[in-house]
């Protein structure tokens, strides 16, 4: 009896715990979890608690259980939260060939929550020396399909050379390069079985007629002349030859020898640009992150090339001025929203380019006062008009492709990373001897202006090609700190998505307080200016949706959950970490 109080006061406070752990999730939460997980697991054969983990040391969320659990060895071996970052890099390219790899490039934003710091590395590709103004134009002026597909869409692949700096400059010193490259020349040579989300894509690349265009693909993705499918084992030894040259030479295993040999083989003989003085003169950036405050939090995101941050500071300032309401699912809410992503996709189209070449008004774009002025223009009763510049392309909503992983490690470090070949398989174009996937990133200029890229995005003259010029990125790794500690680290793939989708999971957090693993699940809209529609998920309510029409929206419900797939990592504030993956693609988080 003596114990009682004791195991009163136990039961109340794991209730309590219990409690914060899972607060009241929203109706949309639910009715997503209904109709994902109906007999309990989803099309992965996962349950909805799989997507979230807990632990007290580090954690990581990338989207794939293999690349998750080879971070994680690092961590448990004493590597850091960069180190960790390295190693996943290079096996999710592996894991995901249709989303990342080694012949793309990408971004990483590190923070140091003992020096309270940011760092900003850009590893993205950048134009060729002879890439030009025009080269994707016909002889009439019309836009090609040939920055989509095949040797001429391919950039300088930047991806390595980042890895190889993160580790030299930021990793701990207590584990080797090669610990951190072989365990992905192992995945390569051993193969694993193609999860629906690979399996999609090859079914995609195959209808599009990709793999017989592209016999180099076909060989990796129709092994036996017929396209793999779910279950299916997938292998690229080639690769796993490649990454133990990498694993041996540090970064000029790919920049140098018989790998950028055969990379420019490749791309040659397809009609591609990229030459030997390219890989030569591939130049990594340091940036200053985006940074702003938003109540009491810092967010740290990623600057132009990309126009992730800006995007997302913009949408939270005039979110900061507008939205007061907190109730998830309300009409209300979500007209301001879409009105507020409306405008921020407005700016992108006109102001964002690489900083190198073209001046970006970041300061103005992300400044409180500027968010105040475009709030006023927001009825609140109806729905405005994007200005019709040019018919707008419907944008493809498939579940593209990209990855972003997120990292924080039990010394106050956090990696945010989202990586890239672009669209699905990139070029679709492989290097055969070195088993690699080349990016097709030269879509992502503005091949003309104001004609839609493969997201639907416009641009003009910020964006418009140039030799060695970055091509615009959506891409939005972001770290928000809370007094200096970190306190969630997110980031997502989606092409135009990603900055909404991270800003809808931000403003899930940061707003309606949901749980990090509620606010990721929610469904998510989504507006980019051109075309003019609100593009929502499966998961909201008729009413909602209604109410939105009503107002003058052009709501546009998708079939399924193709918004973004966040990953994200948030600490708690005894210094637990929460990590969830988006059952969107599969991921997965794991600690320890
Ligand atoms: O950098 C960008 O914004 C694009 N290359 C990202 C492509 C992408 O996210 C594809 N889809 N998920």
């Amino acid at each position: 009896m003596k114990y009682f109080p004791a195991l009163l006061a136990l039961l109340f406070f794991s209730s309590c715990h219990l409690f914060q752990r899972v607060p009241n999730s929203p109706p949309a939460v639910e009715r997503v979890i209904r109709s994902q997980f109906p007999e309990g697991k989803d099309e992965f054969n996962r349950t909805p608690e799989s997507y979230e983990a807990r632990a007290a040391h580090g954690m990581i969320s990338s989207e794939g259980v293999p690349a998750t659990n080879i971070a994680l060895e690092v961590l448990k071996a004493g590597g850091n939260a960069v180190d960790a970052a390295v190693a996943l890099s290079f096996a999710i390219g592996v894991y995901r060939p249709h989303s990342t790899g080694i012949g793309g490039g990408g971004f990483l934003v590190v923070y140091d929550e003992r020096s309270s710091k940011a760092e900003v590395l850009d590893m993205r590709e950048r134009a060729p020396a002879r890439a030009t103004r025009d080269m994707y134009l016909d002889k009439s002026g019309e836009v090609t399909e040939k920055s989509r597909w095949g040797g001429l869409a391919v950039a300088t692949p930047g991806l390595v050379a980042g890895l190889w700096e993160a580790f030299q400059k930021r990793g701990s010193g207590k584990v080797s390069w090669k610990q951190l490259v072989l365990p992905s020349a192992k995945l390569a040579r051993d193969g694993f079985a193609v999860d629906p989300d690979l399996a999609e894509a090859i079914r995609w690349t195959s209808d599009k007629g990709l793999l017989e265009r592209f016999p180099s693909a076909k060989k990796l993705l129709a092994p036996n002349g017929k396209p793999l499918q779910l279950g299916d084992i997938y292998k690229n030894p080639n690769l796993a030859k490649t990454l133990e040259t990498i694993a041996e030479n540090g970064k000029d295993g790919f920049y140098k020898g018989w790998v950028a040999k055969d990379i420019l083989a490749a791309v040659k003989k397809d009609g591609g640009i990229l030459e030997q003085r390219d890989l030569d003169s591939y130049a990594l950036r340091y940036r200053e992150p985006v940074k702003a405050e938003f109540g009491e939090y810092t967010i740290l995101s990623m600057p132009p090339p990309s126009s992730g941050g800006v995007h997302i500071v913009e949408m939270l300032n005039m979110a900061e001025d507008l939205i007061r309401d907190t109730d998830f699912e309300s009409v209300a809410n979500w007209h301001l929203k879409a009105e507020i992503m409306r405008r921020a996709f407005a700016d992108r189209s006109k102001y964002l380019g690489d900083p190198s070449f073209f001046k970006v008004p970041v300061a103005g774009l992300t400044s409180e006062e500027y968010a105040r002025h475009l709030a006023k223009s927001i009825d609140r009763a109806r729905a405005s008009k994007s200005v019709e510049v040019e018919p707008g392309q419907p944008a493809p909503y498939e579940k593209v492709h990209t990855t972003h992983f997120s990292i924080v490690d039990n010394n106050g470090l956090a990696v945010a990373s989202t990586q890239t070949i672009n669209y699905l398989f990139g070029a679709v174009l492989v290097a055969e001897e070195s088993g690699i996937f080349l990016n097709d990133e030269m879509d992502d200029f503005s091949a003309k202006p104001g004609a839609p890229n493969l997201f639907g995005l416009v641009g003009g003259e910020a964006n418009a090609i140039a030799p060695g010029k970055t091509p615009l990125s959506s891409m939005s790794p972001t770290i928000v700190t809370k007094a200096g500690k970190i306190y969630l680290v997110l980031g997502s793939p989606g092409g135009s998505k990603i900055i909404t989708s991270v800003w809808n999971v931000l403003f899930n957090v940061l707003h309606h307080k949901l749980s990090l693993r509620d606010a990721v699940f929610a469904p998510r809209m989504h507006h980019q200016w051109l075309p003019d529609k609100l593009v929502a998920e499966p998961g909201w309510e008729g009413a909602t949706l209604q109410g939105l029409r009503e107002k003058g929206h052009d709501v546009e419900e998708l079939k399924g959950f193709a918004l973004g797939s966040v990953t994200a990592v948030q600490v708690e504030a005894n210094g637990g970490k929460v990590g969830v993956a988006d059952p969107r693609r599969g991921g997965a988080a794991a600690g320890h």
